[in-house]
């Protein structure tokens, strides 16, 4: 199997900032109820900005920092759960935008998980010695899933979007091992988005339902049971412990379960960085974000071994180990 390396990292969020005080003007809450139970200060929120605005922003950004040419491109894959529309998919809009003109380009969708799964697709493609030089983005405008009358869901959300260039290497590094696992049979803990039938021959033609609704003590004890197996899983394929991990990247859904995951194994918080606290749940883009603020403040050094753990709707888990 073909090694591929992370080359350049890059993120964009919206500029518009909301705070838990503010939300106060819209819902019954209040910073004391938010921030102590998930970690969450301040989420970005867009203005005019759609999802593949911000994506396509990641992209350039990636290309300026590489030097690479949107030509050198194989392929684009975006991850998103609030694509612009279903049609054209995200990918391809950014793969317009940026004139990348060699590349093929589509969207995955896996919620939460978004980050593994598609970094997992974009891995696949170098290993597999079929292309050379791939760009994956996770993007995200939540803010127009959710109601901003629900304060059980619109306080934990952001907008943002982070992406990685990759490509394949001879060096010893790129992706160890992973493990990828669904509960659709739990899925309905995490609704978003449903389109009911609506055809000339259906009886009864129910409203359409374009919200975010969750279990959001059934999603806790899922996260805090399930994704540390899953983990597990990863660190035993890939022949480490642990103590093996310099760093745990996870989804910034909730300090708490970070919490519960870094005290599950053993490892202390320093290894699990975490920004949620500025930019809430950005779904599939919170761990791209988070890899691009540590790369650019140099936390993560060359020879690292680096966890990714994402988790949430389908449900879905996967887990990734890195060697940067
Ligand atoms: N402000 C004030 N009060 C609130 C708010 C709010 N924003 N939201 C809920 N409440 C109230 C509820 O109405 C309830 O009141 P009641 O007791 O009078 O009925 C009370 O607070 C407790 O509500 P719970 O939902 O039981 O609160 P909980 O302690 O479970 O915290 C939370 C809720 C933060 C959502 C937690 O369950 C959680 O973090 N779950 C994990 C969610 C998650 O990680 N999702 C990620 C997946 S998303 C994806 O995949 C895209």
């Amino acid at each position: 199997m073909e090694k591929m390396k992370i080359v350049a990292t890059a993120r964009q969020v919206p500029e518009r900032v909301v705070t838990n005080d503010e939300l106060t003007d819209l819902m019954d809450t209040s910073d004391e109820w938010i921030y102590p139970r998930t970690g969450i200060h301040n989420r970005h929120v867009v203005t005019d900005e759609n999802t593949s605005d911000l994506a396509t922003s990641v992209a350039e950004k990636l290309l300026a920092e590489s030097g690479w040419s949107a030509n050198d491109l194989d392929f684009i894959i975006v991850s998103t759960m609030s694509p612009d529309a279903l049609s054209p998919h995200t990918a391809a809009i950014v793969q317009g935008n940026i004139e990348a003109t060699n590349a093929f380009a589509f969207d995955v969708n896996a919620a939460c998980s978004g980050f593994v799964y598609g970094l997992s697709v974009a891995s696949a493609f170098l290993s597999s010695g079929r292309y050379q030089k791939g760009m994956f983005i996770g993007a995200e405008v939540l803010s127009k899933l959710v109601d901003w009358q629900d304060r059980t869901v619109s306080v934990l959300f952001g907008d943002g979007a982070g992406g990685v260039l990759l490509e394949k290497t001879e060096e010893q590094k790129g992706l160890l091992a992973e493990e990828l696992q669904a509960y659709g049979d739990s899925g309905e803990a995490i609704l978003t988005g449903r389109f009911a039938n609506k055809n000339a021959f259906v009886g009864e033609i129910s409203p359409l339902d374009p919200y975010f609704h969750q279990d959001g003590r059934g999603v806790y004890s899922f996260a805090t049971r399930e994704v540390p197996k899953v983990l597990n899983k990863a660190l035993e394929k890939a022949g480490l412990t642990a103590d093996d991990v310099d760093l745990y990247l996870a989804h910034q859904a909730n300090h708490r379960i970070i919490e519960s995951m870094a005290k599950n194994f053993g490892q202390p918080m320093e290894k699990f960085p975490t920004n949620m606290v500025e930019y809430g749940n950005t779904s599939a883009a919170s761990t791209a974000i988070l890899l691009d603020e540590l790369q650019k403040t140099g936390k993560i050094k060359p020879g690292m071994t680096v966890a990714f753990v994402g988790f949430g709707g389908g449900l879905a888990i996967g887990a990734q180990i890195w060697q940067f």
